[in-house]
């Protein structure tokens, strides 16, 4: 026997067949804000690498003590991998024993960023979207189009139409065919951004992250009342549509002003909240139907954390994954 013992490897494909659903992951991202809203956890902004233009190697550390999990992230985005036949996010996630610091867990992290980061959206758009929201637009069909759209399929029980654009006709239409038979929505490919935000009561926005953003969306396009969740920071939206939003929330104030001193965000208006304080009741989420409101979500360890304990405990329950030394 190996003295230092051995860790669990759980692949891509290991991780996605446990096939954990999305209510559970929504549960679990909601229970981590409510710990971070208590001052709880531990998770210094993400510090990144750049290899190549508009690339990004981040590192993610996270400790949730009431979760029992501590670890790491190192996750990837290479916007030029598509041409390769390659994910855009890649990545591998370490989890911790706590007692001696020792690797207990490696896997693959780009199932869990998928989901965790609908889960995210979707915890916001139960405090920040109007209850009967019914039609969302969603701008970039790849993999967060998909695992957002799902994750508010879950809280937003009267969504009954996607409006999708994509700037690639073949992932649009495949996106298109795709959610509409998996969950029965009626889900219209538009042919621009404008279109796409036609009578949307909410917005996520899935495109690429730019350093130098060609912001396309009007503060006009935006109707009164909607509830937008940009994943790709600002790089969708002018600084005039974030200026006219009444409220303007972010998943870590932390971690915001730590990117505004690199040279993003220089034109988002002034946070309210963060996702934590509105989740505990300690700051307002919407209080009237004609309200305008962002909630620009960065991406946080401790979400990618809450849902590695989960992944890592099923997996062992179930005998998935493969030992292997120290
Ligand atoms: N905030 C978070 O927590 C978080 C977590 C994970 C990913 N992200 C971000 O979400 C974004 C999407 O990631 P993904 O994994 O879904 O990538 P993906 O490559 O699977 O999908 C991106 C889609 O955007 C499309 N696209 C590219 N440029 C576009 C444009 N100008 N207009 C419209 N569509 C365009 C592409 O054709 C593709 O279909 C990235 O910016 C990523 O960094 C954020």
């Amino acid at each position: 026997m190996n003295p230092l013992g051995e860790v669990l490897y759980l692949s891509r494909s290991d991780v996605e067949n446990l096939d954990i659903p999305m209510d559970e992951i929504i549960t679990i991202v909601e229970k981590a804000f409510l710990e971070k809203a208590q001052g709880k956890t531990e998770a210094p902004p993400k510090p990144g690498i750049h290899p190549r233009k508009d690339s990004f190697i981040h590192a993610m550390p996270a400790y949730i003590p009431r979760m029992k999990s501590a670890g790491l992230k190192w996750v990837s985005g290479f916007p030029d991998n598509r041409k390769r036949n390659l994910p855009y996010i890649t990545g591998l996630l370490i989890l911790n024993d706590l007692e001696t610091g020792l690797p207990i867990c490696i896997m693959d992290c780009s199932w869990i960023t998928a989901k965790r980061t609908g889960a995210a959206t979707a915890v916001a758009a139960k405090r920040l979207a109007r209850e009967n929201s019914r039609v969302l637009s969603i701008l970039g069909c790849g993999v967060q189009g998909r695992s957002n759209l799902e994750a508010l399929i879950v809280v937003c029980q009267n969504l009954e139409r996607v409006r999708a654009y994509d700037i690639d006709r073949k992932n649009l239409n495949k996106y298109v065919n795709e959610m509409t038979a998996k969950y029965g929505l009626e889900v219209v490919a538009t042919d621009s951004p404008r279109k796409a935000l036609e009578g949307c009561d909410i917005v996520v926005t899935a495109g690429p992250i730019l350093k130098h953003p060609k912001q396309t969306i009007e503060a006009s396009w935006f109707p009164n009342g909607g509830f937008a969740c940009p994943l790709d920071f600002d790089s969708f939206w002018k600084p005039n549509a974030m200026q006219s939003m009444d409220k303007f929330y972010t998943d870590d104030k932390e971690q915001l002003n730590y990117y505004k001193k690199q040279g993003y965000f220089l034109d988002v208006p002034e946070v309210y909240a963060d996702l934590g304080e509105v989740i505990s009741g300690e700051k307002l989420g919407r209080e009237d139907s004609n309200e305008r409101i962002m909630s620009m979500n960065l991406g946080l360890a401790i979400e990618d954390m809450a849902t590695a304990i989960y992944v890592y405990k099923h997996a062992k329950k179930k005998k998935v994954g493969m030992w292997l030394p120290l």
